[in-house]
């Protein structure tokens, strides 16, 4: 089936390009082990526009593209970098960047603006991150992960926390899913997954997620707090620590960075499982560029 951009987690829940993505992210990790990767992007420029911070998302993207042959052009802090300064309009910088570029990977701090870009752009637009939106390619890596490490995505007891209301990577996925137990989601997020038929709960507390398959871990989003004071009234209230794991059987995802949701002695643990997440998404996003460009 065809993609022409990815902009929210709830095209996957299309279990045809699901099976179609997972399937190719699999593919390109058995490559990667034997060395022997298709250049299947070769000549084609992949432009990675980042308005907000980013780690694992741009990296991954820009070696995802210069592992499959392709070449890179980037702008980092685009807020303060680019002609955004000086007044020009999202669609405008977008029309002009996809006629340089096969394809772009675009994080914003604004909500909705991977639609808008779709809507101008002459080339498929991949929302690596729209404010507290949306992160689809996120979720990709974490089902790709799941689907390894677990097996399966039917009748999972997955707990989300710390910080539903503001997260993007668990609103992204927890839409997929639908069928989780889980500072509070918004009401608009509960209600969208029970309309979906997914079973919700919420605590107040860690000793829940402790007993779930999945235990998605996630910092205080900081940065999307309306009063800074709140953010440092409740960071470092709940932290996980390995001792609370000992004879657990959950496994603890994050989808990075980490500040103090979560000590570093949880690395050790065999239920540690998001530092191979992390590099899941070097996978997937080789699959999502392989797809998008030969649609
Ligand atoms: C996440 C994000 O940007 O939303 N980071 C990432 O892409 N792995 C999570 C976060 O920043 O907490």
């Amino acid at each position: 089936m065809k993609l022409s951009h990815l902009l929210s987690s709830e095209q996957l829940s299309n279990p045809e390009l699901l099976d179609e993505l997972l399937e190719s992210a699999s593919f390109m990790e058995q490559n990667e082990k034997t060395g022997n990767q298709p250049q299947t992007l070769t000549g084609k420029i992949i432009a990675c526009l980042f308005f907000e911070s980013s780690t694992r998302t741009r990296l991954s993207f820009e070696a995802a593209t210069l592992k499959l042959g392709a070449k890179v052009i980037d702008m980092q802090s685009g807020m303060e970098s680019s002609s955004t300064v000086k007044g020009e309009s999202l669609e405008d910088t977008i029309k002009i960047v996809s006629g340089y570029a096969d394809c772009i990977i675009l994080r914003h701090p604004g909500e909705g603006t991977a639609e808008r870009a779709a809507k101008v752009s002459s080339v498929p637009i991949i929302n690596a991150g729209d404010g507290g939106n949306q992160h689809p390619t996120q979720t990709l890596l974490d089902l790709y992960t799941i689907k390894k490490e677990v097996g399966t995505f039917e009748n999972l007891h997955i707990a989300f926390g710390l910080d539903p209301k503001h997260s993007r990577t668990i609103k992204s996925l927890a839409l997929v899913l639908s069928k989780y137990k889980g500072l509070r989601a918004s009401k608009d997020l509960l209600s969208q997954l029970e309309s979906k038929g997914a079973k919700v709960e919420e605590a107040f507390d860690l000793s829940p997620g402790l007993d779930a398959h999945i235990f998605y871990i996630n910092r205080l989003q900081g940065e999307r707090f309306e009063n800074p004071k709140e953010f440092e009234n409740n960071r470092k209230k709940l932290v996980l620590t390995a001792d609370m794991l000992k004879n657990k059987k959950v496994r603890i995802m994050n989808p990075l960075p980490r500040i103090d949701e979560m000590e570093t002695s949880v690395d050790d643990s065999p239920n540690a499982l998001y530092f191979k997440q992390a590099k899941n998404g070097l996978y997937v996003r080789m699959a999502l560029l392989h797809k998008v460009l030969n649609s």
